[in-house]
């Protein structure tokens, strides 16, 4: 038997500015993505946005229905939005945001289990790995890898 440790690297900000410019803009666009979020019964706002290799961005918020789990999460509308438009294009980051009352939550919006497994495996489709930034009232987190968010993910590949 051999013990193994499992190291996951993210940077945290203490204010979205400290993010370079492209982060920024992006957080921005999910800002705006969240303002389209169809939340009738959480009234929880999701925005994402993901920038691609080809320089287009794609937004997505989540969309509920009254048959609760026939709703979507914010990220897995617009990572499935660009597998279905943008087939052959890496995908770059993905900024997800959280809004409550017109207000930025004050936790960062970590993305649920099932949207982290659909991050790795995007990551796979898009033949790289790409950032994740979480952003927050209080503070951002950026991960350079999506693994970093889920690991020891189900999927086709070798366990590290
Ligand atoms: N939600 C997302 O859009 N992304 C996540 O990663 C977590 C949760 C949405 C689903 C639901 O519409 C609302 O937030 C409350 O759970």
């Amino acid at each position: 038997m051999e013990q193994k440790k499992i190291t996951i690297s993210i940077e945290e900000y203490s204010h979205l500015e400290e993010l370079n410019t492209t982060d920024q803009e992006l957080v921005a666009i999910a800002l705006e993505a969240a303002k389209n979020a169809y939340a009738p019964y959480s009234e929880f706002n999701v925005g994402a946005a993901i920038l691609l290799d080809n320089g287009e961005i794609v937004k997505g918020s989540n969309q509920e229905n009254a048959a609760y789990p026939s709703g979507m999460c914010a990220e897995r509308v617009a990572l499935y939005w660009a597998g279905a438009n943008y087939p052959n294009v890496a995908i770059k980051s993905l900024a997800i945001v959280a809004m409550n009352d017109g207000q930025l939550v004050d936790k960062v919006a970590a993305p649920c289990g099932a949207c982290r497994q659909v991050i790795v495996e995007s990551q796979y489709r898009s033949g790289n790995s790409f950032s994740i930034i979480l952003a927050g009232k209080n503070k951002t987190l950026k991960v350079a890898n999506g693994i970093d968010l889920l690991p020891l993910a189900f999927g086709p590949w070798d366990l590290k």
